[in-house]
């Protein structure tokens, strides 16, 4: 089991579906999931190893014949916090319900304790076969989760029950298999997001780098995860997220406004956004001229988060960002006890890779000073693993 719990070992039978599971293995992706690809011999009719290994970024193995030192049934069978094998041919089933461990992919299925979903596929007349059907019995009946295949056109002109179901579907119950599809629901989130922009006249402004891609990513993890979410997006131009009601912002006192509105009714307040720290004192209404671009004078703008955790009723979290380049923890502790936060997650910016990037890495400190470190995921993964985070302190008693 892997420290994060994303790990999902994604194995892939031998049915023209094979080629569906790319794109299931990319949602998978952006739901937050690492995802390591193990087909059986025959998958790789359908979809070789290298399309494997280029989505995945990671080397795919079919027998425990390859890369002995890692002994790969048990090491991969430990990993794996969820096995998903999709699509499932009729010969797969069979061979996990006899226990047979005649590929790599069936040896991880008999050493892993994980949790496991399904997903046949197969013309309806062996789906309807009272072999297949006995198989699925006893795979239910041992734990294992289980898709109904889809009704409609197969690959040849006839149809049935045997389609593998639609990408969203298989998402969407192994999200409940995981046990997170619904752990938010009823609940508020409230997340900021991008960087606010301090007017200096009509055509230039005060900003900085942040691109909003976090802040994004954590309202899209909550939306999936029955929470009703509001983004207040500052100067980020994503496009609309299903569920998600978003506003735009342009400056830290319209951000301000907004969060003392909102922040009343929410459960958990997640501040992404990169508030600009001072705005100019006097905003000119006229375009000024460069000879007269000498001196801009500033005034500080308030620190949000500490205004708005003032406002904190028993059972709300505060999750709070922070960029550091040194000193990470002892400025992140700090910046939690400072602003009075539940969570703080702090980016490490020291080689200036995080703006704009698709990745972070950085570390997690909570207020009883436990600290984790997150080695480098996407934003969606961290997305995730701090909702996981803010779920858990949402259970606690007296928060
Ligand atoms: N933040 C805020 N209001 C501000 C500045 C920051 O609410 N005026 C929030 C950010 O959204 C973030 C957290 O405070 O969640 C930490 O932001 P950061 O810029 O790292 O901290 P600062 O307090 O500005 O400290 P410094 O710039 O000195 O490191």
């Amino acid at each position: 089991m892997s420290s994060s719990r994303r790990e999902v070992l994604l194995g892939v039978g031998g049915g023209i579906a094979a080629y569906k599971a790319c794109d299931l293995l990319r949602r998978l992706q952006d739901s937050g999931y690492v995802v390591t690809v193990v087909p059986t011999p025959a998958a790789l009719n359908f979809v070789g190893s290298a399309t494997w290994e280029a989505l995945s970024g990671r080397p795919v193995y079919t027998q425990v014949w390859e890369n002995v030192p890692a002994v790969t049934h048990i090491s991969y069978a430990q990993n794996a916090d969820y096995v998903l094998i999709a699509p499932a041919t009729a010969d797969l089933i069979a061979r996990i319900v006899h226990g047979r461990a005649d590929d790599l992919l069936t040896n991880i299925v008999l050493a892993s304790t994980a949790p496991k979903l399904i997903v046949p596929a197969m013309h309806p007349q062996m789906w309807n076969n009272s072999a297949t059907i006995e198989n699925v019995r006893i795979l239910r009946e041992r734990g294992f989760a289980v898709m109904e295949p889809e009704t409609g056109r197969l690959t040849g002109s006839d149809s049935g029950q045997g389609r593998f179901p639609e990408t969203v579907a298989i998402v969407e119950k192994f999200e409940e298999v995981v046990g997170r599809s619904a752990d938010l629901s009823g609940r508020t989130v409230l997340v900021t997001a991008g960087g606010t922009r301090e007017p200096i006249d009509p055509v230039r402004f005060i900003g900085n780098r942040s691109s909003g891609i976090q802040g994004y990513a954590i309202a899209r993890a909550a939306a999936a995860r029955g929470a009703k979410v509001q983004l207040i997006a500052a100067n980020s131009h994503e496009i609309a997220i299903p569920g998600v009601e978003i506003t735009p912002v342009e400056t830290a006192a319209q951000m301000h406004d907004l969060l003392l509105a909102k922040f009343p009714h929410s459960d958990i307040l997640v501040m992404t956004a990169a508030v600009a720290d001072a705005r100019p004192k006097v905003v000119s209404s006229t375009k000024i001229k460069k000879s007269e671009l000498e001196e801009i004078q500033l005034l500080a703008n308030p620190d949000l988060l500490a205004s708005v955790a003032l406002l904190r009723k028993s059972g709300q979290i505060i999750v709070g960002f922070a960029a550091e380049t040194e000193n990470l923890i002892a400025n992140a502790s700090n910046k939690l006890l400072a602003k009075g936060l539940d969570l703080i997650y702090v980016n490490n910016v020291s080689d200036g890779a995080i703006f704009g990037s698709e990745l972070t890495h950085g570390h997690f400190v909570d207020k009883d000073g436990v600290e984790s470190e997150v080695s480098e995921v996407t934003k969606d993964t961290l997305a995730h693993e701090l909702l996981d985070k803010a779920v858990y302190r949402l259970g606690l008693p007296n928060v």
